[in-house]
């Protein structure tokens, strides 16, 4: 079913106003692709008549469909390489550091888009194989855990359940890690518990404050602030700085810069990469 340019309009809009996420004229296909089974799904005869459902569904249920089926979940294990490079040359060592001097017992990570959960799992996998190798000394993987937000409950699902196909395996895991945290079962890989055990995944929404998720030690935002308008990243560095505590590192994807939409923090560049630091 073609969608129209005031369809377009009214859904785009509604996008951005549940979920930030902005889709441009030129993605037009990319909307009406994604929409469309969903439309014939809630028997909606075309989009305008979708678009009302979805404004009069006092349950959200319509709502959550649309911005599920809007999200790009495209990840992988150790996704980039440079920034884990960088977490287990730099940023861990220096988070333990900080620990010991401030006499703190645990660290926190947010990973602020996990979608399914590769990126956490991936941080708890390097943090158990730098403390089992030595590399990290002093401290225990229990010491750390990882906070891993989505506003997707199908990418939420599949994260919690830390199982995965030989595909979503083939993409970025090595053969090291691969024998050291996993279990196969026919042609699932099974995520050890040790490392699930570590991460916590909750719903949660970027437009939302992240005041009530606490406070943060290392937070990861990879990959998402790329489909957010300029005014409402600007919003979002804001407040991942308030709920950093120093010395407060954060990372952005690898195509992704904080130039132009804040100046509180500081850029580092090491090994070919780049973290934030808060001021
Ligand atoms: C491309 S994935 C990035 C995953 C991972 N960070 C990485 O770099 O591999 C982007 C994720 O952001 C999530 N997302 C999009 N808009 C969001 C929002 N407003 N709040 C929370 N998560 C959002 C999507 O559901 C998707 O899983």
């Amino acid at each position: 079913m073609p969608i129209s340019t005031d369809e377009f309009n009214l859904l785009r809009d509604f996008i951005i106003k549940h979920s930030e996420i902005e889709v441009k004229p030129e993605k037009t296909y990319l909307l009406e692709s994604r929409l469309s089974r969903l439309m014939v799904e809630l028997g909606a005869a075309n989009f305008t008549e979708f678009y009302h459902n979805a404004t009069k569904d006092v349950s959200g249920k319509i709502r959550d469909k649309i911005i599920d089926a809007m999200t790009t979940n495209e990840t992988y294990w150790f996704r980039d390489s440079k920034p884990w490079t960088l977490m287990e040359n730099s940023i861990f060592p220096k988070l333990v550091d900080s620990m010991r001097e401030h006499r703190k017992q645990k660290i926190r990570i947010w990973c602020a888009a996990s979608s399914t959960g590769q990126e956490p799992y991936s941080i708890i996998m390097l943090l158990d194989d730098m403390i089992s190798s030595g590399k990290l000394k002093g401290v225990t993987l229990e010491q750390f855990s990882v906070l891993a937000t989505d506003i997707s409950p199908s990418v939420l699902f599949l994260a919690n359940a830390g199982r995965y196909n030989q595909l979503a395996m083939s993409r970025g895991m090595s053969d090291k890690y691969k024998a050291k945290y996993f279990k196969q079962a026919g042609k699932i890989w099974l995520l050890d518990d040790k490392i699930k055990n570590r991460v916590t995944f909750k719903k949660f929404n970027l437009q939302d404050h992240p005041r009530n998720l606490g406070n943060f030690d290392f937070v990861l935002c990879r990959n998402v602030a790329i489909y957010f308008s300029d005014k409402f990243k600007r919003e979002l560095f804001s407040r991942i700085h308030n709920i950093l505590e120093p010395p407060g590192f954060f990372l952005l994807g690898s195509s992704e810069s904080l130039v132009g939409y804040s100046t509180s923090f500081d850029m580092v560049e090491q090994q070919n990469a780049i973290y934030y630091k808060k001021k």
